[in-house]
């Protein structure tokens, strides 16, 4: 880790645990406060971050970590599950920033996550994401983390519990456009993702989807010459996601339209508001890294090691940006949240907006959920 990085994400550790345990007490307290919260009639405007029992996830080789800490090629295939970014509770907040391991903070009691790296030391638990994933396999992981909850009593009280469920996919989509440009059309994409939704909207009861939008997969080539990249990465790269690491400006302007509307049609989708329909079931757009920009070194040169040894994963530097922004993501009114991934503090809840934001919220709870500073 950079120095730099290492003391600010230790400063954002200090301040949200001060914050966590000024507002919340010690963990007595903060079991009374969510025994009080389950007592009421619960709504989704109004859960709070100590109200989340369960955290799940489902996506590609991001979201299962591939890489995230691999020092060699052949390290890409392992699953860093353990630190992944939205499902990931390794170790705790203090080493490895995880959005289980924020909440863990509110909830030292929230279940879930995954753990461990390797085939054989791993824990998937409720994170579904499978390397190399498209689009058109999320209504199979919809079922399979369906399953997996309401199989998993010791992990779930399945209608009761308040669940946090993450979903990213779509690169793995682009990378196949030259292949496949049926199949990884933006109209394919979100016909899949749809599905995929209302499988959740009509299985899952308590639950609060952070649907993050892609971002801008043409930087990959700029990810292949920055700083720490290699020759090996870069190759690599172009073995993983051939068609966007090697494309011609021509190319690129294809991908830059294609992803674009992958977005675009993922923001109409939910602005329909089809997933609102419940009281205790939500879609919630989390756009944190939709205008990508990469992460740069003090000379101004992209960063690549927030990329794995392959330029094209995320290394466990870019996992815990991703997990941070996710965070800070959900405590920002939908309408205002910040649609760039940066090393930022991270936020926290406050009394008067203690309230995870969601569509139906955004417009009651004002919109000053504090940076700490
Ligand atoms: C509170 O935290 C302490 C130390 O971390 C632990 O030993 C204890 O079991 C916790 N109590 C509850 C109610 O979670
Ligand atoms: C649920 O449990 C049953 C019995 O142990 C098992 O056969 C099935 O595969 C499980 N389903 C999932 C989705 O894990
Ligand atoms: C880019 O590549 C495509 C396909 O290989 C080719 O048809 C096109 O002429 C190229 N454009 C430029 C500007 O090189």
């Amino acid at each position: 880790m950079h120095r730099r990085f290492f003391l600010f994400v230790l400063y954002c550790i200090l301040s949200l645990l001060t914050i966590t345990s000024a507002t919340l007490g010690k963990n007595t307290t903060v079991a009374k406060t969510r025994y009080t919260s389950k007592k009421l009639p619960c709504k989704f405007h109004e859960l709070r971050p100590q109200d989340v029992d369960v955290v799940g996830a489902m996506g590609d080789s991001i979201t299962a970590g591939n890489g995230a800490e691999a020092t060699h090629m052949i390290g890409i295939l392992r699953e860093f599950r353990g630190l992944s970014w939205s499902a990931g509770g390794d170790n705790t907040l203090e080493t490895s920033i995880t959005l289980p391991n924020i909440l863990k903070k509110f909830n030292p009691q929230v279940k879930g996550y995954s753990t461990g790296t390797d085939l054989k030391t791993r824990d998937l638990w409720f994170n579904a994401a499978i390397a190399g994933a498209r689009s058109s396999e999320i209504p199979g992981q919809a079922w399979e983390l369906i399953g997996r909850m309401k199989n998993d009593s010791q992990r779930t009280n399945f209608e009761n519990d308040w669940k946090v469920v993450t979903i990213f996919i779509g690169i793995n989509d682009l990378c196949a456009l030259d292949r496949d440009p049926v199949g990884a059309s933006p109209e394919s994409y979100i016909k899949t993702l749809e599905e995929g939704l209302d499988i959740l909207h009509a299985e899952l009861p308590r639950t609060l989807v952070n649907l993050v939008e892609i971002w801008d997969i043409h930087l990959l080539q700029q990810v292949a010459h920055g700083y720490g990249s290699t020759r090996a990465c870069r190759l690599a790269q172009a073995a993983e996601c051939n068609y966007v690491s090697t494309a011609n400006d021509t190319e690129i302007e294809v991908i830059k339209a294609v992803n674009d509307e992958y977005q675009r049609l993922t923001e109409e989708l939910i602005a329909t508001g089809k997933y609102d329909t419940e009281n205790d079931f939500t879609v919630v757009i989390q756009p944190f890294i939709k205008d990508t920009v990469l992460p740069c070194t003090e000379n101004g040169e992209v960063d690549s090691t927030y990329f794995a040894v392959d330029c094209f994963h995320f290394s466990t530097k870019a996992q815990a940006l991703a997990g941070m922004n996710l965070w800070n993501n959900m405590l920002e009114p939908v309408g205002s949240k910040t649609t760039v991934w940066g090393i930022k503090d991270l936020k926290c809840p406050t009394k008067d907006n203690p309230y995870i934001y969601t569509n139906r919220n955004s417009n009651q709870q004002s919109s000053n959920a504090i940076i700490n500073r």
